[in-house]
């Protein structure tokens, strides 16, 4: 049979893009170890800053020396402002929001995930030490190009002991999120000793064991 020349060259062609394409997403998945979509656990927006999966912003030292970070993506910043977790060691984020749709974007790192409200954006990374900018890419109104935070990844011998929980960092920019703040210190004042804290940390595994 014969293939004209012109022909041949479109078939050719067509399948290196066919293999580009293929060995793009197989990178992605292996060498970038992308995570298919979390948006599987669901949340009621209008009453996610008092959800007891979101009533404690922050970062909580699991007792195996991983990481969850509880956070907030909201009009406009994130909650905790600050996150500080430790290098080198798994950190599990749980967001959410509860207005609208945002981006969570770690700059420089693998950590990007649209943050929908009624759904726990939920995906699990490592850090190099080093500190981050988190930027919102998800346009999401006025002051879409406010919306930052900062994670900070440190050596964990320096970092906070398993099972501590770190303080959450709000800004405070609504009566809302005050109260919030207020009342996640109030709990914070009562659980004073460590092993009432690993409490807390493992209680957090399961909700979210149970969340997948
Ligand atoms: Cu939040 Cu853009």
């Amino acid at each position: 049979m014969k293939i004209d020349i012109y022909e041949k060259a479109w078939i050719y062609a067509g399948t290196a893009i066919i293999v580009v394409f293929l060995g793009s997403m197989l990178f992605g998945a292996i060498v970038e170890a992308a995570q298919p979509p979390s948006h599987v656990e669901t949340i009621d927006p209008t009453t996610a800053r008092t959800d007891p999966r979101f009533a404690n912003p922050g970062v909580v030292i699991n007792s195996d020396g991983s990481a969850t970070v509880i956070g907030l993506a909201q009009m406009f910043s994130f909650m905790p402002m600050e996150m500080r977790v430790p290098a080198n060691r798994p950190v599990t984020f749980r967001l959410t929001s509860p207005d609208l749709i945002h981006g969570f974007e770690i700059v420089g790192t693998n950590g990007n995930a649209m943050v929908v409200p009624g759904y726990v954006t939920s995906f699990t990374t490592t850090f190099k030490p080093g500190s981050y900018l988190i930027v919102c890419n998800e346009y999401c109104g006025i002051g879409h190009h406010v919306m930052q935070g900062s994670l900070i990844a440190e050596d964990p011998s320096v970092a906070p002991e398993a099972g501590a929980r770190v303080a959450p960092l709000g800004d405070g920019s609504t009566i809302a999120m005050g109260a919030l703040m207020e009342s996640s210190h109030t709990a914070m004042a009562h659980s004073t000793d460590a092993g009432h804290e690993m409490e807390a940390g493992a209680g957090m595994v399961t909700l979210m064991e149970v969340g997948r």
